[in-house]
């Protein structure tokens, strides 16, 4: 089976809707592997969203990432990460289709950056990167 790393978003977090996340997750039929709730650090999210450095949300989106609490969650199940990226829906939440996470939950006005609820990895590579930098303790 394959692992996938979620984040719920500093936006999920202070809206109370991580156990909505979490239940839409096990509802799919994945297992929790892992699930901390943390501030992340700048370096963690360097590391994290290093594809994205120099781009012009990178710095808005470190800014909002590191606002407040995240829950950091590993997930396991067949194909996970794909399947995950699609309960998430598209990246930006007024595009993103209703029934997804972001397409029900999502907001993208009064901030500079998208408010889109969760983070998905997005290949197996990403995925072992990604549990890397929030579980370092974790056995894969
Ligand atoms: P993640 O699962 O969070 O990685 O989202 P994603 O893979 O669907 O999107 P991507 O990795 O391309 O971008 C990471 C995050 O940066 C997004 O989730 C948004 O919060 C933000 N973002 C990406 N593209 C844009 C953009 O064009 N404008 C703004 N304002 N924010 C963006
Ligand atoms: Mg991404």
């Amino acid at each position: 089976t394959e692992r996938s790393l979620i984040l719920v978003k500093p936006d999920g977090y202070r809206r109370g809707l991580t156990g909505e996340v979490l239940r839409r997750i096990e509802a799919k039929g994945y297992t929790l592997a892992a699930l901390a709730v943390t501030t992340p650090t700048r370096e963690q999210l360097a590391a994290h969203y290093a594809e994205h450095e120099g781009k012009p949300f990178y710095e808005p989106l470190v800014e909002f990432m590191s606002s407040g609490p995240v829950t950091a969650v590993v997930i396991e199940g067949e194909e996970c990460i794909k399947g995950f990226r699609s309960l998430a829906g598209a990246t930006d939440p007024t595009a993103a289709a209703p029934g997804s996470i972001r397409g029900d939950l999502g907001r993208d006005w009064g901030e500079a950056v998208q408010q889109n609820v969760v983070h998905g990895s997005d290949s197996p590579e990403s995925a072992a990167r990604e549990i890397g930098i929030w579980f370092p303790g974790l056995s894969s």
